[in-house]
């Protein structure tokens, strides 16, 4: 258990609210080292021994490290001074020499986690601006891996590379899942049983890839010279790959360009 004081703006949302409970699931810190805020004042988790409160100073002024987890487009009010102390930002967009001239951090963190934050499965890039030393580094990523895998990357660029790539969670895979099952109803093949077997793809089958290679079963697949080496051999040939590197480009340019604040 860590000795930290956690502090999370916007620790009631989507992403706050789930890493606010994974951290006590965990047992990283008790209730009593959380702090987290919102602006009614009310949810659930300070009903576990959680401070809430709607003071976001008097949250900072509590707190060891602060995460930063409203939307981007509330930043510029938060008004915060963070003097000497550790802010991890999960805001897409926001540059980290932004958020340490506008919150006064000593040291910021980016971080990108996704919506897999809710069950567990997030993969959680995190970026060190300037000098971070070893005890606060090791806290960033115990506190990521509550809420799945995490991993430091040497560029902040990659931060918004990847808000593109693992920071949409389960978007990639939502599309691929509603394209197979729309296309098998333009067949002809029943909704109910479309819908199901583009699940299956997606949400289950899938789960072999969690312990083996990728381009080997795709490979061993292909190499059967049947109906997945078809299929497959079809999507190559319109560009699938380009087109997915056209889509994160274009997913990182937006994350890039940033949002305007100040
Ligand atoms: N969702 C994703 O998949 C995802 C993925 C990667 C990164 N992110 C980043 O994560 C951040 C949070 O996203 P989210 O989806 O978790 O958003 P969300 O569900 O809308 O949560 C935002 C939270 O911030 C609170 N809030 C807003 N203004 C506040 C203020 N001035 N002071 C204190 N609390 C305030 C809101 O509560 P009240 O309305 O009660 O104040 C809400 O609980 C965003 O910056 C986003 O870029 C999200």
């Amino acid at each position: 258990m860590s000795n930290e004081t956690l502090g999370i703006i916007g620790g009631t949302g989507w992403l706050g609210g789930s890493i606010a409970q994974a951290v006590l699931a965990k047992a990283l810190l008790p209730a009593g080292k959380l702090v987290i805020s919102n602006r009614s004042g009310s949810h659930p988790l300070a009903q576990q021994g959680v401070c809430l409160v709607t003071d976001n100073q008097a949250l900072v002024n509590r707190s060891d490290v602060v995460i930063i987890a409203v939307r981007p487009e509330h930043f510029t009010n938060l008004n915060i001074n963070a003097t000497g102390k550790t802010v991890i930002s999960l805001m897409a967009g926001i540059t980290a020499q932004v958020i340490a001239v506008q919150t006064k951090a000593s040291v910021v963190v980016r971080a990108m986690p996704n919506a897999a934050v809710e069950i567990g499965q997030s993969f959680t890039p995190w970026y060190c601006f300037g000098e971070v030393g070893a005890t606060t580094r090791s806290f960033v990523q115990r506190l990521f891996e509550c809420v799945g895998t995490a991993a430091e990357v040497q560029a902040e660029d990659f931060i918004d590379y990847l808000s593109a790539l693992s920071g949409t969670g389960p978007a990639f895979p939502a599309l691929l899942m509603t394209a197979l099952a729309n296309q098998a109803m333009v067949a002809g093949i029943p909704a109910d049983i479309a819908q199901l077997a583009a699940k299956n793809v997606v949400v289950n089958s899938s789960q072999l890839l969690s312990s083996r290679d990728a381009q080997q079963v795709i490979d061993a697949l292909v190499a059967y010279q049947g109906v997945t080496a078809a299929a497959l051999q079809a999507m190559t040939q319109g560009h699938f790959e380009e087109q997915v590197g056209k889509a994160l480009q274009a997913g990182a340019a937006v994350a890039r360009e940033g949002l305007q604040v100040g």
